[in-house]
């Protein structure tokens, strides 16, 4: 916790009731759309953010996985693509990143004169880490001529080895625009590439084992529980999900409905919210997302299927930290020069194909 400022007690409140929820999960699912700060603590911060960010000339993002005050506050909210697109776009000489460590690191390699900071260095990210650039050297000269294909949570480092990168929006896209005699190395997530392989039909693409702990863990038992209990209800599912290969089985055998399943990046799920017109969602990524599911659409009840589905990395970034990165110019993301100017090239293909997923502004 930061000392001085005066927020200290807040963030302590704040702290409490976070711990409520990890210690009790049925908390944690009741209380995803709500504040754990009160409305006065809320706007007492919120004025705070606003004020800071003026005076330092900063645009604040948030991913939709935040907690939901750092949602509302923020300049602009989205999926990884979205944001990616804002931080390359945007006027502001500082961005404040509220999201993980990646993500923050790709806004600076798309603006590398801008000052990028996140409110926590710590906040990372299981699925980048299951691989290095060194194990991609190796991977690559194992498949030479291959294109390498990075999902965009990977570091810097990963992305510099890389012809290209995705993210969940445009995945499909981006391969489909390979040649098709173009053999593909896919990283790092098997559930995503695996997705993408059903829905191109490409045969010639290796795919990394990596998984995101998070969505791995929302299991088909996960999914056929809720869906037994909700059997009316739309399905949404993220595609690193470790249910996503089960749920298109279910579908191919008519064991879930065609017309009704569909896999869908953050911000395609808020694009879809927007539209909904059924009373339950079942909804399968972390558990972020539904405070900018609610507030989408309030007709629809969104309804996790796992509300154990929590990313403890994007919590790491808590309303005291933004406040603190505001005031304090804390944390400064550095790529350094090599590294930045090759990784960029990959990162502006994946910015320049597929639908911009707004995800809720
Ligand atoms: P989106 O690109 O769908 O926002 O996903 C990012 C992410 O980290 C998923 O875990
Ligand atoms: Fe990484 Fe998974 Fe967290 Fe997304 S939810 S940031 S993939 S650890």
């Amino acid at each position: 916790m930061v000392e001085g400022g005066g927020y200290g007690d807040m963030d302590a409140h704040w702290w409490a009731s976070r711990r409520t929820e990890m210690t009790n999960p049925s908390a944690s699912a009741e209380r995803t759309a709500e504040y754990a700060m009160t409305a006065s603590e809320y706007a007492v911060w919120a004025e705070e953010v606003h004020r800071l960010a003026a005076e330092k000339d900063a645009v604040v993002l948030a991913h939709n996985y935040q907690v939901p005050e750092i949602q509302d506050v923020a300049h602009h909210v989205g999926d990884s693509l979205y944001l990616s697109r804002v931080a390359a776009e945007t006027d502001a000489s500082t961005i404040v990143f509220c999201g993980v460590h990646f993500m923050a690191e790709t806004a600076k390699i798309l603006s590398p004169t801008k000052k990028v900071l996140i409110p926590d260095l710590a906040a990372g990210c299981s699925l980048a880490d299951t691989i290095t650039a060194d194990q991609l050297r190796e991977w690559k000269a194992q498949h030479p001529g291959a294109t390498v294909v990075a999902y965009v949570n990977t570091t810097a480092a990963v992305k510099a080895e890389s012809d290209v990168c995705i993210t969940s929006s445009n995945a499909a896209d981006i391969v489909r625009s390979i040649p098709e005699d173009q053999e593909i190395l896919f990283l790092p997530d098997q559930f995503l590439g695996a997705h993408v392989q059903r829905v191109t039909g490409r045969s010639n693409m290796h795919i990394w084992m990596g998984e995101c702990h998070v969505h791995a863990g929302i299991s088909p038992t996960d999914v056929r529980l809720t869906v037994a209990a909700h059997p009316e209800a739309e399905i949404m599912v993220h595609p690193e999900c470790g249910c996503t290969t089960s749920v298109l089985e279910m579908v191919s055998h008519g064991d879930l409905p065609a017309d009704r399943t569909r896999v869908l990046s953050t911000g395609g799920m808020v694009k879809a919210a927007e539209a909904s017109t059924a009373a339950e969602v079942l909804v399968a990524t972390e558990i972020g997302i539904l405070h900018q599911l609610r507030k989408t659409n309030a007709n629809v009840n969104f309804i996790p299927m796992n509300a154990k589905a929590s990313c403890l990395y994007m919590k790491m970034i808590t309303p005291e930290k933004v406040l603190r990165a505001l005031r304090d110019d804390v944390f400064e993301i550095v790529v350094p020069t090599d590294i930045a100017n090759k990784a960029r090239r990959s990162v502006e293909r994946m910015i320049s194909i597929g639908n911009s997923s707004r995800g809720g502004e």
